[in-house]
């Protein structure tokens, strides 16, 4: 075999592999609904701002007041935001049905997220210490908690 004649295999086999890997990924990825795919993703973002803030609530130290208000801030603003992403009973997710059949339950849940909240932010925009928050943090993550119990489909 000339040097040429083996670069070109190589090569040929590099595309096959590629080709292979791109119709693998489509293949695995099923279409998501853009509904579901926006409140999951909103979803996400409130687990990091809790991770963010739930650091700091555990190790005191680290209390940084601007970083906290940013993401109390942030929650209390998206707070309103998953919720019209729900209005599809077909675009199911990791929703309970109960979503749709308890619709006021949700929405009390929604809306008494939005309070806790915006309580929230009210509280660390005069922080100085995690103590200043915790009476409000509390009850962020326990609606958090008490939302996912009723209406998100339990993950193993
Ligand atoms: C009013 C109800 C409600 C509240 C409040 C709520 N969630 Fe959710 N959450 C859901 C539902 C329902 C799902 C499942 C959505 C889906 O898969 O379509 C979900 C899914 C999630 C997911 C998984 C997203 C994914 O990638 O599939 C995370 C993470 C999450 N929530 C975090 C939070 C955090 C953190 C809070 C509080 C700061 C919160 N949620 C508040 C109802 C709620």
């Amino acid at each position: 075999m000339t040097q040429v004649s083996n670069q070109k295999s190589l090569k040929s086999i590099f595309a096959i592999t590629l080709m292979a890997a791109t119709l693998g990924l489509t293949a695995c990825s099923t279409p998501v609904d853009p509904d579901v795919k926006a409140r999951q993703d909103i979803m996400k973002n409130f687990g990091d701002a809790m991770k963010v803030m739930g650091g700091m609530a555990k190790e005191p130290d680290t209390f940084d007041a601007d970083v906290f208000k940013e993401q109390a801030a942030f929650l209390a603003e998206e707070s309103k935001n998953p919720w019209s992403h729900f209005n599809n009973k077909d675009a199911a997710g990791n929703a309970k049905a109960e979503v749709w059949s308890n619709v006021d339950g949700f929405k009390a849940e929604a809306e008494n997220f939005q309070k806790v909240t915006a309580e929230l932010s009210a509280a660390a925009q005069t922080a100085t210490s995690i103590d200043d928050v915790m009476p409000a943090f509390k009850p962020v993550g326990d609606s958090c908690k008490s939302c996912h119990t009723d209406f998100q489909v339990e993950k193993d």
